[in-house]
């Protein structure tokens, strides 16, 4: 199902989470974007249709790379992430595709996560917490939780009936969080579209607490997803290709949106722009594309993983769709650097040093690591000024 909208009729097999027999294709244009290209109206039950679409429902699971996943799993009380994708019809928050059971009469309405409630507090402790001697239960495990994609540890939560997802930091790095909030304060001065991170701390443990992005009428559709079909040329010219694609379907000033997202990653040296960590939302009743998605990931940023206490290296590289380049040629893309107003982002690196200054007592950051984060950001901010004048 595609929230309200039947999109095909198949057995599925739970101990493998496969599908084994296509029975009816209803509507193959509400079914998720990457698979379109691979179904055959003649042969509903070609093997790689029937393939990805496996894959693609197991990829809705919380991945093999997932940070500390043996744990979780211990705590989940199961042994591999797909055996979630039946606890609660394979529902997301980042879309609105489900398994309804043949012959059942349940409804999207009594269902889906964005309107009611679920518990979320036993997988929160399960997935982010350092001791936990907690094996949760089996109502616990009705939630969207069950649905995330990433590496980090995260954790839907619902605050005031607001749906948020907490994501910590990778095994004892604790920084993504405090880029995560740094990269919307630079978007929120810059005016670019983009998913609002607050820092928030769970036992002492410090986390990235943002709203969802989607609501009952949309989904996202990964830059992955839209490229899968695609043939590879070098990184511009699939730059290109994916521009035109997103104004072909009526994205307004879609250049402009997606240049943004790169002088982000400029700015705070995000080596993380994978293909799934940027996209379009669509409107799930009309199939219409409505925008970019607002941006989002930004945490594996400011040189997270060449961190050095004696030395500063600018090692980092950043990514253009499939390929890993500096981020000085990676700016290139952006046709009209000059029409960023850079004086905006006058006083954020002393913005960013109080930030992490508040957090130290948690965080253990030295006085020099914080100086050298803020060395990194000015050194950015003032190469992105020179690249104006140019
Ligand atoms: N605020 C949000 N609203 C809806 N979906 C989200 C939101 N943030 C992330 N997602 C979805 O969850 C996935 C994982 O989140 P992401 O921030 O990319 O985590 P990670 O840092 O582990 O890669 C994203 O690829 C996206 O599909
Ligand atoms: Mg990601």
């Amino acid at each position: 199902m595609n929230k309200n909208q039947e999109v095909l009729v198949a057995e599925y097999d739970s101990a493998t989470s496969g599908f084994t027999k296509i029975y009816e294709v209803k509507d193959i244009n509400y079914a998720p974007y990457i698979l379109i290209s691979f179904y055959k109206e003649n042969d509903i039950n070609d093997t790689p249709f029937r393939t990805k679409l496996s894959e693609w429902f197991k990829g809705r699971g919380i991945p093999s790379w997932r940070d500390k996943l043996d744990l979780l799993l211990h705590r989940l009380n199961i042994t591999a992430p797909y055996e979630l994708l039946d606890k609660a019809f394979g529902l997301s928050l980042s879309d609105q595709y489900w398994l309804k059971p043949f012959d059942s009469d349940i409804s999207y309405d009594d269902i889906n996560f964005f309107d009611n409630d679920f518990d979320y507090a036993e997988f929160m402790e399960a997935s982010l917490s350092i001791n936990s001697g907690q094996i949760i239960n089996e109502t616990s495990l009705k939630t969207p939780n069950n649905t995330t994609d990433g590496m980090l540890k995260k954790a839907w939560i619902i605050d005031n009936g607001i749906r948020y997802l907490l994501k910590g930091g990778y095994k004892n790095e604790t920084l993504q969080p405090f880029n995560e909030v740094l990269a919307s304060e630079i978007c929120k001065r810059l005016g670019f579209n983009y998913v609002e991170y607050t820092i928030d701390t769970y036992k002492d443990i410090v986390v990235s607490k943002c709203p969802c992005f989607i609501t009952k009428d949309t989904e996202l559709i990964t830059c992955y997803q839209i490229r899968n079909n695609m043939e590879r040329h070098n990184s511009l010219e699939d730059y290109e290709e994916y521009i035109k694609k997103l104004e072909d379907n009526g994205i307004e000033n879609a250049r402009e949106k997606v240049e943004n997202m790169y002088i982000l990653d400029y700015i705070i040296m995000n080596e993380d722009r994978h293909l799934n960590n940027f996209g379009i939302i669509r409107d799930v009743n009309t199939l219409k594309w409505i925008d970019v998605a607002p941006i989002f990931d930004n945490g594996q940023s400011l040189n997270i993983e060449y961190y050095d206490e004696e030395e500063v290296h600018i090692t980092g590289n950043g990514r253009l769709f499939y390929e890993v380049k500096s981020f000085d040629e990676i700016i290139k893309v952006v046709k009209n650097i000059k029409r960023i107003d850079v004086s905006k982002l006058d006083g954020i690196v002393e913005w960013f040093e109080n930030l992490l200054q508040q957090y130290q007592h948690l965080t253990g950051y030295s006085d020099r690591r914080i100086h050298k984060l803020c060395v990194l950001l000015n050194s950015q901010i003032n190469k992105l000024k020179e690249l104006q004048k140019k």
